[in-house]
């Protein structure tokens, strides 16, 4: 197996504040998601996934999205996302000034059906209509779009989702103006293999367009499937601090690869994550403070960085 070459930039976003604390019910309070946004920006990560455009009724935890998004926009040097469902949580993202749309539908029907109520094909044609209009808008203050193929890699409700159907939906996304696709495997039933086939399967099919990587560490080859994508030449992750995570419409879901140590393995094989990993630990303290309960992973924090450790 030909390794990556060591000596590149790579991406890595936080998706916490919103694949993480969609799950609780108590509220993470408005001004404690500032901290951490803010804290983990000032740690190096430049791209964070600050909310979801879902409607407040149906999760509360993102009532305060305006106040999330304006209070992130003021940081320097940070790329805002959002998640959105349809043309109604893009509008409102846009009308925010985020800079990256996250549009979520899922290659595998059923759960397309249970998280956003719509048939494939109508998440597809939302899409089109989210593109259109992001075109009508002045090119330097455009959102970017990107598509987002979630339970791409397995699903909880059907098993296997065929590598056909992942190419044959990223394919739509490309048509219809996607900036970026992302490949997630929002249940963890990835492994290397499979990730090295949908992977470069994709990236064959929509060329030039960058492909990002979601991955769960469900059942621990989180940081495995990053290493498979690496070598596809996938450029970009998602993964949240200490691992929190999963979907309230997957039976069993849980967190996203942790982002400590996600960053300690790309700065240990000398790739560039521009992240400070001490500061980027003491980040985990806003998380814990404000969910006591709640279990936090990494083995970064556990066992510490090595003896002699040098970042890259
Ligand atoms: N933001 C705010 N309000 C929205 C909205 C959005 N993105 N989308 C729809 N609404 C409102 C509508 O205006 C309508 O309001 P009304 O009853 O006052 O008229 C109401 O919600 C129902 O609209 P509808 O288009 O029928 O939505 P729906 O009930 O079919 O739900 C989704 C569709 C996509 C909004 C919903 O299933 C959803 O938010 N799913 C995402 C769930 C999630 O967070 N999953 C985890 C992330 S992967
Ligand atoms: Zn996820």
């Amino acid at each position: 197996m030909a390794l990556p070459p060591c000596d590149i930039d790579v991406t890595v976003c936080e998706v916490g504040l919103r694949d993480g604390l969609q799950m609780f019910d108590t509220l993470f309070p408005t001004e404690e998601k500032l901290a951490w946004i803010r804290t983990e920006a000032a740690a190096g990560v430049r791209e964070i996934e600050v909310t979801s455009f879902v409607p407040p009724k149906l999760v509360p935890q993102f009532m305060d999205a305006q106040q999330v998004v304006e209070g992130a926009l003021a940081i320097p040097g940070l790329t805002v996302l959002g998640l959105v469902p349809n043309m109604k949580g893009a509008e409102r993202a846009i009308a925010l000034g985020v800079h990256k749309l996250n549009f979520v539908m899922s290659v595998s029907r059923t759960h397309n059906l249970k998280n956003v109520r719509r048939e494939r094909e109508e998440s597809l044609e939302d899409f089109r209509r989210i593109a259109d209009l992001l075109r009508t808008l002045p090119e330097a203050t455009r959102p970017k779009l990107l598509g987002g193929l979630s339970s791409a890699l397995g699903c909880g409700y059907e098993g296997r989702i065929p590598v056909d159907d992942v190419v044959r939906y990223a394919a739509e996304y490309a048509a219809a103006g996607a900036d970026e696709i992302m490949v997630a495997d929002t249940v963890g039933y990835a492994d290397p293999a499979l990730v090295r086939a949908a992977f470069k399967a994709v990236m064959a099919e929509v060329g030039p367009l960058p492909v990002s990587a979601h991955f769960h560490d469900t059942r621990g080859l989180g940081l495995a499937n990053v290493a498979a994508a690496l070598d596809c030449g996938v450029r970009r992750f998602d993964a949240s601090l200490a691992g929190l995570g999963g979907c309230q419409f997957v039976p069993r879901a849980t967190g996203n690869i942790v982002m400590d140590d996600l960053c300690f393995m790309l700065d240990s094989m000398g790739m560039r994550t521009g992240v400070d990993l001490q500061k980027l630990l003491a980040v985990r303290e806003i998380v814990a403070r404000n969910l006591p309960a709640t279990p936090l992973y990494g083995s970064l924090a556990r066992a510490g960085l090595p003896v002699n450790y040098a970042t890259h």
